[in-house]
């Protein structure tokens, strides 16, 4: 809850702060790092600090998260905090590292807004920091009491790994000290942390893709471009059977929901992990609710799952699959070609809907749902990267 004189004051500040609030994060980063370099190597995603899309994150959440407050004063905004907390719950992020940057992030405010920052806006917004810091706080530490964990991560041994497709490749990890696998959720990923060549270990995520016996196993795109991606290809190139990877617990608020309801599985891409994880559970299960299962892809030979995708909705009574590819090939003709248009598709107004995949996919298939009567709440996304839709609104 935020105190009237300070609703008034961040209210009033809102545009300014608002306005600078990109500047604001660009510069609490160089000062972050400047002062705790090992927080870029071991700990920061450099790649989502080469291309803003971190800072875009932070900027947005803090934004978002101050507008909710002064719009309900009396509400703390918690809701959308929840996926924030998880990935930083998989990265084992600390209380105490709040304080380090709180100092950097409020360094960083005075240097961008100078004058501007008298001692009642500081004071106002030093509110909603702590409000949002402490709310994030309270999360992570339930999240850590229910992993059993403070998100480190521990050795797993590659026990085998597939090719799925020419440029996706699975890993199945089991606990190198041969204790049992943590419990996850179907539609949770987990941090996979990598020592890269010139000493850096970088930690990026990746989905549960299964449920294995004993086991978790994830699968990998290799990120090519300019440059390649950095975690991805050093997986490729340098990590088969007998490698071991330091792997954390399983987090992720995205999780398939039990119940009767039916549900509409949404994927692109790689996006396919977290569904494939799905489907598994719900054949595993034996579940007998409606599943509308869909997916695009660039072809044929791009579909990493496809036949599993395939067998895992056949196993289900109430399924149905329906395929996308944008250049199909001869052989194996898609459902439909092109890009993923639920047009055509009898999507129920009481569907719990997934998405994953990259975001112009996401928008689409989130309006055509929106319009098919399915409530904005019913509709989860999980991005494979710094989510810059958080407090969109509807
Ligand atoms: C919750 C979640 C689940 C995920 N699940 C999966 C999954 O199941 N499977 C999967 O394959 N991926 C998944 N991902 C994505 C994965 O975590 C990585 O982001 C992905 O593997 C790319 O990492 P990378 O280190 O290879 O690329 P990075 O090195 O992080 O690079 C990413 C992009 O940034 C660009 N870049 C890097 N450095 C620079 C620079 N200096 N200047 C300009 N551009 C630069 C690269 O060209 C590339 O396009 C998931 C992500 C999240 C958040
Ligand atoms: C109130 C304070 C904070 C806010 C508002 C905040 C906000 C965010 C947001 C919005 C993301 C992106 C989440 C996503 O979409 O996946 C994120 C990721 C992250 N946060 Fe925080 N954070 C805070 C504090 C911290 C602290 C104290 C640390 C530890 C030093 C930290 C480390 C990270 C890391 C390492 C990531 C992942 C970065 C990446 O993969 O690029 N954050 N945070």
């Amino acid at each position: 809850m935020l105190s009237e004189q300070s609703a008034r004051t961040v209210r009033a500040t809102l545009p300014v702060v608002g306005g600078a609030i990109e500047e604001i994060t660009g510069a609490f980063y160089g000062r972050l790092f400047a002062a705790h370099p090992e927080l870029l190597r071991d700990l920061f995603n450099r790649g989502n600090q080469a291309d803003g899309s971190q800072r875009q994150a932070l900027a947005g959440s803090i934004a978002a998260f101050a507008g909710a407050l002064v719009a309900h004063p009396e509400q703390r905004p918690d809701a959308m905090l929840a996926r924030i907390a998880h990935k930083h719950a998989s990265l084992g992020v600390t209380a105490e590292q709040y304080q380090v940057v709180h100092t950097h992030l409020f360094a960083a405010i005075v240097e961008i807004l100078g004058d501007a920052v008298t001692p009642e806006v500081a004071a106002a917004w030093d509110e909603v920091y702590w409000l949002m810091a402490n709310a994030l706080i309270a999360i992570e530490q339930r999240l850590y009491e229910q992993s059993g964990t403070r998100g480190e991560r521990r050795p797993y041994t590659v026990a085998a790994r597939t090719a799925e497709t020419a440029d996706v490749a699975t890993f199945l990890l089991r606990p190198a000290d041969g204790g049992p696998v943590p419990a996850h959720r179907p539609g949770q990923y987990v941090s996979v942390q990598v020592e890269l060549p010139d000493g850096a270990r970088q930690i990026r995520q990746y989905s549960l893709s299964g449920n294995p016996e004993g086991a978790l196993q994830i699968t990998v795109k290799r990120v090519a471009g300019d440059p390649d991606g950095e975690v991805s290809t050093f997986l490729h190139r340098h990590v088969d059977e007998g490698a071991v990877l330091q792997v954390g617990a399983p987090f992720g608020d995205v999780r398939l929901a039990d119940g009767e309801r039916p549900v509409l599985l949404a994927s692109a891409g790689i996006g396919c992990t977290p569904v494939i994880g799905m489907l598994t559970h719900l054949a595993e299960t034996g579940a007998t609710r409606r599943v509308i299962a869909v997916h695009g892809d660039r072809s044929e030979s791009a579909h990493a799952f496809r036949d599993e995708f395939e067998q895992l909705v056949a196993k289900l009574p109430n399924a149905e699959a329906h395929v996308w590819y944008e250049h199909p090939e001869a052989e194996r003709p898609a459902d439909r070609t092109g890009l993923v248009d639920l047009t055509g598709l009898d999507v129920p107004a009481d569907a719990v809907a997934y998405l994953c995949g990259p975001l112009p996919f996401m928008r689409a298939v989130r309006t055509r749902l929106l319009a098919a009567g399915v409530p904005a709440a019913d509709i989860h996304y999980e991005v494979f990267g710094p989510d810059l839709w958080l407090g969109q609104d509807d």
